[in-house]
């Protein structure tokens, strides 16, 4: 694991959308997997305008989002779907062929995902964005999740449901799914998540603090700013 600490949510965002730039330039049909919550936020925002400078090219990357609230309707702004499409890909030139998320309206989610994991298989992922969650979760991976889970549905944390105002259950990939990734980058910023980053990086690789289980990636990345870090 290496660990980049950085001064602030800016710095942060920058050297997120620097080394995403980096990637497809080395690889233009890049899989990347995205990640939604406040934290990637202004790494997109970077891309975007980068992109508009014509600066960087997506035509050709594949993208896999974490998660999806489930069930939850089409035309429902809350779901992950809609914060991709407003926030980055209706501003940049990807081919929505090569967008995959899951589907918080199927109704048989089992296959969902499977045919997810399935796909992801298919097309591994070459660099993954990751937030943590106050509580440790990664991805909608909540505390208790193993280490060998796969795309599923769980149920949300009760600190999940108070802070998303979400009430409901989730799709997400599983931890081994995630792990699967070729390189792994954990983003965290702000005071609230130093409990968290400290917990998953120095405490023990432990199922109550599903963040812990990436310390088993070979190339994991954590990028934190001083807030985030106070606790280390
Ligand atoms: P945040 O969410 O980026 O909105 O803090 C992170 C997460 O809960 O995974």
């Amino acid at each position: 694991m290496k660990i980049i600490k950085v001064k602030d949510y800016k710095e942060l965002s920058n050297m997120v959308s620097e080394i995403i730039i980096k990637e497809i330039r080395k690889k233009p049909n890049l899989t990347i997997g995205f990640a939604t919550g406040k934290s990637p936020l202004g790494a997109y925002k970077n891309l975007i305008r980068e992109h508009k400078k014509g600066k960087v090219d997506f035509s050709r990357i594949k993208t896999f989002n974490l998660d999806e609230y489930y069930p939850i309707n089409a035309d429902d702004k809350k779901s992950y779907r809609a914060y991709m499409f407003n926030n980055i890909f209706n501003k940049i030139n990807i081919k929505k062929d090569n967008i995959n998320l899951l589907d918080g309206t199927a109704k048989n989610f089992k296959k969902e995902c499977e045919d997810y994991e399935d796909k992801i298989k298919k097309n591994p992922i070459d660099l993954q964005i990751v937030g943590i969650g106050v509580n440790g979760h990664i991805g909608f991976n909540e505390p208790g999740s193993t280490i060998v889970s796969r795309t599923r549905l769980v149920d949300l944390a009760s600190e999940t449901i108070k802070r998303n105002k979400y009430l409901g259950k989730a799709l997400t990939m599983g931890i081994s799914t995630i792990l699967k990734s070729k390189r792994i980058i954990l983003l965290a910023s702000g005071k609230e998540k130093a409990r968290a980053v400290r917990d998953f990086i120095i405490g023990d690789i432990d199922k109550n603090i599903p963040a812990s289980f990436l310390r088993k990636s070979k190339n994991l990345i954590v990028i934190i700013d001083k807030e985030a870090g106070s606790l280390l």
